[in-house]
């Protein structure tokens, strides 16, 4: 198998290679290096690009200028490297202010406060060149149905967004904010919990046009949602801005396992999307933003683990993308997605300038007991994916 290369445009958090373990029952397991060290090892595997929270890079109660400094110092790192900071986002979740989250809590002093950081990250972000301001609402929020007001979360939560839109389109920034859902954890029950939700709030903004979404695998799976569906109409709606990739098995706390560590079969298939587009449509949406990999490397690895676990992100897909190709590319599954009506899909139900009227009564041959006897043949066609991705 190939090894990566910056033009596969694979990207990491840096607070995944760099999470020390941490976890609600257990202290790290691992030491933290500084923010520039984790850049030099992801340039050395092969990795095209970093993203990170603000206070990835530095602390909450940093001074501006401070900031500036460390920011700087990351960039020249980054430059030297090779690399590119294509995403950047805000912590509005472990500061204990945010317990009720940042744009949603119930204290309107806190929404005022969480707006600016956000805002202040949003300078950082174009400062540091990047394309994606992703914001994931985490503790946006509640535990019990009587303590929030969800007609006024939501009313707060599009007032935060537009601002932040707003703010980006005043200052001329060439950023798009890309929302990302999940569905619970750390709150009991989050807001804009699917990718379906997030589109929805999307449509209500006033400034939507430059917000989108960045999926992550596992937030769909922990609510027992087809990630390749979440991501499909993503791109069906032109909002796949981003996406965070990785694993998780069932349902219950984020794993965010490496990718394809969890969901292998459902991996190939996001990954087909990715990477071929929707098969009937071949002037179709396609995605073409980076790679990017939100896991954490399992708290019983040390260093060598953790490079490790961001290697083989990057092998998976990798070898599902070749997998992928030669899928699509095999006479056999061509004629089983033919047989299966895979293309046959993409063809309008009413005819070129078919009136209503007309259509209401034609098809008077149409004997839904024969046509009943049809056989699709689908299984046939997965277990020639499954060929492919094992074989
Ligand atoms: C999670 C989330 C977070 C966000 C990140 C971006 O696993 O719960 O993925 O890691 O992606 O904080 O803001
Ligand atoms: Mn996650
Ligand atoms: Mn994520």
């Amino acid at each position: 198998m190939r090894l990566p290369t910056r033009e596969d445009r694979f990207s990491f958090g840096l607070w995944t290679v760099g999470w020390t373990g941490i976890d609600p029952f257990g202290a790290p397991t691992r030491p933290a290096l500084r923010p520039w060290d984790y850049v030099e090892r992801l340039a050395e595997i092969g990795a095209w690009g970093i993203s990170f929270h603000d206070n990835d890079v530095y602390a909450f109660d940093t001074d501006e200028a401070e900031q500036d400094r460390i920011l700087d110092r990351l960039k020249t790192t980054v430059d030297s490297a090779g690399l590119t900071i294509e995403m950047i986002t805000t912590n509005t979740f472990t500061h204990p202010v945010f317990k009720d989250g940042g744009l949603t809590s119930n204290d309107r002093s806190v929404r005022r406060f969480g707006l600016r950081k956000v805002l202040r990250a949003v300078d950082v972000a174009a400062r540091m060149g990047a394309s994606t301001f992703v914001m994931w609402g985490g503790r946006e929020g509640s535990e019990y149905d009587g303590s929030k007001d969800v007609f006024s979360a939501l009313e707060r939560y599009k007032e935060g967004i537009d601002t932040v839109a707003a703010y980006i389109k005043s200052r001329g920034y060439d950023l798009r904010i890309a929302l990302e859902p999940k569905p619970n954890e750390p709150r009991g029950d989050i807001f804009l919990p699917t990718v379906g939700h997030a589109l929805a709030l999307i449509a209500e903004l006033e400034h939507g046009d430059i917000v989108g979404l960045n999926p992550e695998t596992g937030h769909e799976q922990m609510a027992n949602l087809n990630f390749t569906h979440a991501i499909a109409q993503a791109l069906w709606s032109g909002k796949l801005f981003h996406i965070d990739l990785n694993g998780q098995r069932g349902l219950k706390y984020d794993q965010d396992l490496v990718f394809g560590h969890g969901d292998l079969i459902s991996a190939f298939f996001s990954v087909d999307l990715l990477e071929n587009g929707f098969p009937g449509c071949p002037d179709g949406p396609r995605y073409t933003g980076p790679r990017h990999f939100d896991y954490k490397p399992s708290r019983t690895e040390h260093l060598p683990g953790v490079w490790e676990s961001a290697k083989a992100c990057m092998d998976t897909y990798l070898r599902l993308a070749a997998k992928a190709r030669a899928f699509r590319q095999d006479p056999r599954v061509i004629d089983a997605m033919t047989y299966a009506g895979v293309f046959d899909l993409a063809r309008p139900t009413l005819g070129d300038g078919e009136s209503i009227e007309a259509f209401r009564s034609a098809d008077a041959d149409f004997d839904p007991d024969a046509v009943a006897q049809r056989d699709f043949g689908f299984v046939g066609l997965q277990q020639l994916a499954v060929e492919h991705l094992i074989g």
